[in-house]
């Protein structure tokens, strides 16, 4: 509410007595609507419109002072503004002068109106409020913020509110901002209200995290660092866990050498958790390409708890029976040396992708595992591997059968989503110990082909004259109505082999998870198809993956819509629009 002094700005508004005479008086001036109150001998200048939904001000009731809004009762002080419900937010007041019986108001803007909504945005947070948040999120992009500066905020609060640490929140707030590319600006401020009220949630009555402090005497041996977390992570020991990434990131390791650390643990047991381990280690670290190294201290800690008390495929009956899958995938990492050693002079020289990718889809684990070391030995990279895995992965969504029961769909999106992750992490910094999540991704590929018994058949990849600008306009529609997922699979394939533009279906995909509510699992399914998609782009398997996300997409919406009708009213509300009146 603070002004800049030497930048007054007065304006004459009314006759003191008028305003005497009515107790409240209604003017419009410039781009203003003012309520001036007539309290005690003071006149008090205040923007009519309730920060909270709008209604008029001069409608409500002042006692003692306070300023009650007569719709939804927030109460505002009435000399400053400030109101006593956070969820409603200060209303702004304007400093008023008499001047020989002459009402005069100060309508200098606010000094740093960014600085308020960062501190709404705040508040919003810290109270779990997602019309403040929206709200905040809308003002901030309209001031000129970079949206990373309120994806910092989300960040920083995740982080530090939630004991637990890094969980759905985080992840689904750093999977929104890698969507913020492909999106439409219009759907830019939607994308950061679904994820910051989504660690908004998650951090609601939690306690908070308290910092682990780094070793007293720093050191650079991370190879000591490395071994230690491992034996720690191992043992579930969190404490210890953590200590050691705090002091690995405060004695000077960088973005690849933790990445090595963390990924080394993260696959010292098999597909631990079904791959959220692995899936938010990616996203902690792509969170922080955005805001910086200098926040991976608290991000990067805030990890070990999912580590430690993971679930370990050893321990699942799946992954033991009928066959050893454990025993199979420990003898081929046996043979990692040998197949590396072999394959570093051939290096760049494989090219026998979809081959592989055939034998990925099979029924024998055995043949996955040996065909995948026989692609090492045939110069493959690490990540040529992910990157064949990760396809495969996706391309059981892609042939997902309607006729599977429904809850399915997380199956193969868990294995795809890791498969991602491992991926991405193999381009960050490539690692015999991360090649293990390689295997173990094309083991869970291998344990879910009974999705895709029957298989849905790929749609067409013949290129046709179709009009792509109409096919793309049935989108919307067709995610009106429930479970229109092969439709949705051939409706992208269409547009894409027939030349429509990939940026605008990626946005319209985009603004169609946007309008549901937000479910962790499809923001993971539609982050992890655009970035293998970019991957890719430009062959025909690239179209495999829109439709992997398309079809997911379609099989989880139309949801109630509940938090678009949020975000829609702090729009309105952006826009001048009056709520309290029925709409024409
Ligand atoms: S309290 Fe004023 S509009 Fe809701």
């Amino acid at each position: 509410m603070s002004r800049t002094a030497e930048r007054s700005d007065y304006v004459r508004v009314a006759q003191l007595s008028d305003v005497q005479a009515a107790g409240c008086l209604v003017v419009h001036v410039r781009d203003h609507t003012l309520a001036l109150f007539c309290h005690g001998d003071q006149i008090c200048a205040v923007d009519n419109r309730c920060p909270h939904m709008g209604f008029p001000l001069n409608r409500g009731t002042v006692k003692e002072g306070i300023l009650t809004c007569h719709w939804h009762h927030a109460r505002f002080d009435l000399a400053s503004g400030g109101t006593f419900d956070q969820w409603a937010d200060d209303v702004p007041v304007f400093p008023v002068e008499i001047r020989q019986g002459e009402v005069w108001v100060d309508l200098a803007p606010r000094a740093d109106p960014r600085a308020h909504h960062r501190q709404r945005l705040q508040d919003g947070l810290e109270r779990n409020i997602p019309l403040v948040i929206g709200k905040a999120a809308i003002r901030l992009l309209y001031e000129g913020a970079d949206p990373v500066e309120p994806f910092r905020l989300g960040l920083d609060f995740g982080t530090r509110y939630r004991q637990a640490g890094w969980g759905q929140g985080l992840t689904m707030l750093t999977c929104m901002m890698n969507l913020l590319p492909h999106l439409g600006a219009e759907d830019l401020p939607r994308a950061l209200y679904h994820g910051l009220s989504a660690v908004a949630r998650d951090c609601a009555n939690m306690a908070p995290r308290f910092r682990v402090h780094p070793l007293p005497a720093l050191t650079t041996d991370l190879a000591r660092l490395k071994a230690c977390f491992r034996r720690f992570v191992e043992v579930r020991d969190a404490e210890g866990a953590e200590r050691c990434i705090v002091s690995a990131v405060c004695g000077g390791a960088n973005h690849r050498q933790m990445a090595d650390l963390l990924f080394a643990a993260a696959t010292d047991h098999r597909y631990i958790q079904i791959g959220h381990v692995a899936d938010f280690t990616n996203k902690a670290l792509e969170a922080l390409d955005r805001v910086g190294w200098e926040y991976a201290e608290p991000v990067l800690a805030s990890l070990v708890s999912s580590y430690t008390s993971a679930d370990r495929m050893e321990e699942s009956a799946a992954w033991r029976h009928p066959i050893d899958l454990i025993a199979l995938l420990e003898k081929a990492f046996e043979q990692f040396p040998r197949a590396l050693e072999t394959g570093r002079t051939r290096k760049g020289s494989w090219q026998n992708r979809d081959a592989l990718v055939q034998v990925l889809l099979g029924e024998d684990p055995q043949a996955v595992a040996d065909a995948l070391l026989a692609t090492l030995r045939e110069g493959g990279s690490e990540e040529e591997l992910a990157s064949a895995v990760a396809y495969a992965a996706a391309l059981r969504i892609a042939c997902f059968h309607t006729s599977n029961e429904f809850g399915d769909w997380d199956t193969a999106l868990h294995t795809f989503t890791f498969a991602n992750a491992v991926h991405q992490g193999l381009r960050r910094v490539p690692s015999r110990e991360l090649l293990r999540g390689v295997f173990d991704a094309a083991m869970s590929v291998y344990l879910d082909r009974f999705l895709n018994v029957p298989a849905a058949r790929l749609p067409e990849s013949d290129p046709t004259d179709e009009d792509t600008e109409m096919l793309l306009g049935e989108l919307p529609a067709l995610l009106d109505r429930q479970q229109q997922v092969n439709e949705a699979g051939s409706i992208v394939a269409r547009y894409l082999h027939g030349k429509g533009k990939p940026e605008r279906l990626l946005a319209v995909l985009g603004r169609m998870l946007l309008r549901e509510d937000r479910d962790f699992h499809t923001i993971q399914t539609i982050d992890a198809a655009f970035r293998q998609y970019g991957l890719l782009r430009g062959t025909s398997a690239a179209v495999h993956l829109v439709v992997a996300a398309a079809r997911y997409l379609a099989a989880h919406a139309p949801t109630l819509r509940e938090q678009g009708q949020t975000l829609q009213i702090a729009h309105r509300l952006h826009r001048g629009e009056r709520l309290f009146e029925p709409q024409l």
